[in-house]
């Protein structure tokens, strides 16, 4: 036999009782669809090629998947596990090893996987087992008095000394191709469900004078494969807790695991502190000494060493630089980009706004499509003006400019490098370097004024 490794993944099942519209395997778990995470495990053990057997909503999942390069073949009809794998194997290379995953068990590691690959030969199949609390519903390993593998027997099918067995069957199994296209022919469904059970073949290889091994896996967890959305929230805890713990033990400090989400594929540098309910969506990567505060979503976006998030920030597609000071409550839309010692304070939204270096707007400001040099000052209440209600217009602003405060500059705008914007003034023109420029009126003082009074 050949190093060939292939792999099918199972997926064309119904979920009924996901009772949703979307696809079972769809389903997000820690923002990423749970065929994605199987996949990305699968990915990790560098197969030849990967089929996905699909059959109820497969056009959503092929879309859904339609870049990652694998190779996608119709169950019409779900006649059980073994006429799934049936399904695959046009696919599959006649010297190679094939393993089944289940497109609705995510969290099984490439270690347990590894594990059971090194267990098939020519001559051998495998099944990855677990002990579990409760088997209710699940396939039992059933054994002979010198503990081998004699057969798996669905719960349906199972007697009530066989039910109360607590070593299941995972469904996750390895064969050598070869061996798997004699034995599946002889599958039949003669069983309470009428179905073509992949398990059949454990009988099917002994008859054939092959070996069954099994290996089980160390995390029980690995196992869950879910069937209804309390499954799926309780896997996503068991995520979400599992990626806290790996971040705290490389010197993460955060604050409350309980409530620390990962959605996507975060990379955090050790000596960065994240205080409760941090949400981290997509690609994010925040880099030594950050400090995080409660209540942020950091969406696609690299947070430079020594910047410090305030509490309640919302960042998405951003780049912040070293050093920085972000929030509380500010909003920092795609396209913005903080240079180092950057200050943006509360209530301010930026979008495709580019601050300079030790630039600083620090209250109640909004700066989109903007591009500011380094030491400038916008003053509170600042509005850049970049919409017509048709187009978007550039506001660009040079060095060390100061804007005072309750100012609305009208795109398209440069102001030159020192210039200074009067408080309360509205800009239409171009400023040059080194020029006041003021819109307001002059005041008047008016001795002797008297309020109107009621008639
Ligand atoms: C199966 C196993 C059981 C095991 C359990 C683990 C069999 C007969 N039983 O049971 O021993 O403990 O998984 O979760 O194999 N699928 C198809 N086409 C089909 C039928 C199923 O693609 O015709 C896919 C499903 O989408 C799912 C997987 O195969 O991803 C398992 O199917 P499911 O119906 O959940 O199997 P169980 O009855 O739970
Ligand atoms: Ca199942």
């Amino acid at each position: 036999m050949s190093s060939k490794l292939n792999v099918v993944i199972l997926a064309a099942g119904k979920g009924t009782r996901m009772r949703s519209e979307t696809p079972k395997v769809l389903h997000e778990l820690a923002g990423l669809s749970l065929v994605e995470h199987v996949i990305t495990t699968a990915r990790s053990l560098k197969p030849d090629n990967i089929t996905l057997v699909v059959g109820h909503r497969a056009e959503e999942i092929e879309t859904h998947l339609a870049d990652k390069g694998l190779n996608f073949v119709l169950q019409e009809e779900q006649k059980g596990t073994a006429h799934a794998v049936e399904q695959a194997l046009p696919f599959l290379n006649a010297d190679a090893k094939v393993l089944i995953l289940y497109g609705d068990v995510p969290l099984t590691t490439k270690e347990s996987l590894q594990k059971l690959l090194d267990l098939c030969n020519e001559k051998t199949m495998a099944v990855l087992t677990s002990e579990v609390k409760n088997p209710n519903g699940l396939g039992r390993i059933l054994r002979d008095p010198a503990g081998n593998i004699k057969a798996i027997v669905e719960e349906k099918d199972a007697n009530d000394t066989e039910k109360l067995l607590t070593e299941i069957n995972t469904g996750i199994m390895v064969f050598p191709v070869k061996k798997l296209k004699q034995w599946l022919p002889k599958i039949n469904n003669n069983n309470t469900q009428n179905e073509y059970y992949l398990t059949d073949i454990v009988g099917l290889a002994l008859a054939d004078e092959c070996q069954v091994k099994t290996s089980t896996c160390t995390d029980e967890h690995e196992a869950y494969g879910l069937n209804d959305l309390l499954q799926l929230a309780n896997l996503e805890k068991i995520y979400q807790k599992q990626k806290a713990s790996e971040f705290m033990l490389n010197g993460v400090a955060i604050v409350d695991a309980s409530r620390f989400d990962v959605r996507g594929n975060a990379e955090i540098s050790a000596g960065v502190k994240i205080d409760i309910n941090v949400i981290l969506e997509g690609k994010v990567s925040i880099q030594k000494n950050v400090k995080i505060g409660a209540n942020c979503i950091l969406k696609n976006c690299t947070i430079a060493e020594g910047t410090e998030i305030f509490p309640n920030t919302i960042i998405e597609d951003a780049e912040i630089g070293k050093d920085c000071k972000v929030g509380p409550f500010a909003r920092l839309r795609p396209g913005t980009e903080l240079k180092d010692h950057a200050k943006i304070g509360n209530f301010v939204e930026t979008k495709k706004a580019l601050i300079g270096k030790e630039s600083k707007v620090n209250h109640l400001s909004y700066i989109g499509d903007s591009d500011l040099g380094e030491g400038v000052n916008i003053g509170a209440g600042t509005i850049t003006c970049n919409y017509d209600g048709v187009n978007k217009f550039k506001t660009e602003i040079g060095k060390n400019v100061f804007i005072g405060s309750n100012s609305a500059l009208v795109a398209p705008l440069k102001i030159a490098d020192g210039a200074t914007i009067g408080a309360g003034s509205t800009i239409t023109k171009d400023v040059n370097a080194d020029q006041l420029a003021l819109t307001r009126v002059q005041q008047s003082n008016i001795d002797g004024w008297k309020r109107p009074s009621k008639k």
